[in-house]
């Protein structure tokens, strides 16, 4: 069997599963042969031996089966930093980019507070950007906390960074930071149900908020209060439309007056964004 066969094999498929399954075709080929996506274009008449078969037919199994292509390549890009990713935390979203964007447009910082940190994209690509000398990120799962770690051990950041496990909800710390980062689970909990079959591969704690999706902005705004400086910026993402003027309202009542919304590349609103 050629790259070739297997391809218009995997098409076949993979057609009526994904809208984009010529690209998806070539990528699991690609990642079962450990070549790049032009090699597989290129190279249509090369020969695959059985083990490449099996390595092939075994990955596109498991896509069929739902499994994000992030979780079988255990890689995602983020910000143009190939970060490892692995099952049990967030695949990161472009839409957080909109957070490090605003960062780098108001930083530099000293000291950064990235709460439910997954994976430690957002602390780790403001220290690859130099726009942040030193940052804790805060999560409450110990999943995240490694897969953060190995992150930092892997861009050189562990001398920076400190990956703490703990529950936003009860979390003492003393330390004042100049920027406070927050990408809260904000999905309401009845949307669990309708979300497509891949996005239910990962974890439920890192994408719900409770019942309107909302409960984690208090706990930040109260951080927010506690332990950002004055004129420190904070930068909080937000999921739906609808959540803008609610989270501007809490923030309100916790007296955060500086609020503004910062657009995605969608045109959505995505971040709540000030200074203290
Ligand atoms: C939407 S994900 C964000 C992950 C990462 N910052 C990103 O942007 O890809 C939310 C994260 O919050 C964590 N989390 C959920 N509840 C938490 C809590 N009570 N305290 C701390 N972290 C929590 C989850 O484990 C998950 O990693």
């Amino acid at each position: 069997m050629t790259i070739g066969d297997i391809y218009k094999e995997v098409l076949e498929l993979f057609r009526d599963k994904f809208s984009n399954s010529y690209l998806e075709a070539i990528l699991i080929i690609s990642l079962g042969l450990g070549k790049s996506k032009e090699y597989i274009l290129a190279h249509q008449e090369v020969e695959l031996s059985e083990k490449e078969i099996a390595k092939i037919k075994g990955l596109v199994e498991k896509r069929l089966a739902g499994v994000p292509y992030a979780y079988l390549k255990k890689e995602k890009e983020f910000f143009g930093i190939n970060f490892f990713i692995d099952e049990g935390v967030l695949i990161p979203r472009p839409e957080t980019e909109t957070i490090v964007e605003i960062v780098l447009e108001e930083g530099p910082f000293v000291n950064g507070l990235d709460l439910f940190c997954g994976s430690g994209i957002i602390g780790l690509t403001i220290l690859c950007k130099e726009a942040c000398q030193r940052f804790i990120g805060i999560d409450i799962s110990s999943k995240s906390i490694e897969v953060a770690t190995i992150n930092a051990e892997k861009l050189g950041l562990l001398e920076r960074v400190n990956f703490l496990k703990a529950d936003i909800r009860s979390l003492a710390l003393e330390e004042d930071f100049d920027l406070i980062v927050a990408n809260p689970p904000y999905l309401p909990v009845s949307a669990w149900d309708s979300l497509p079959q891949e996005v239910r591969q990962e974890p439920k704690e890192a994408l719900l908020g409770g019942d309107d999706g909302l409960i984690f902005y208090p706990e930040i705004a109260k951080i927010i209060t506690k332990n950002l400086v004055k004129g420190g910026l904070f930068a909080v993402e937000i999921g739906k439309k609808e959540q803008v003027d609610r989270v501007k309202e809490i923030f309100l009542s916790y007296n955060i007056k500086d609020v503004r919304v910062k657009e995605d590349l969608s045109g959505l609103p995505r971040v709540i964004w000030g200074r203290k």
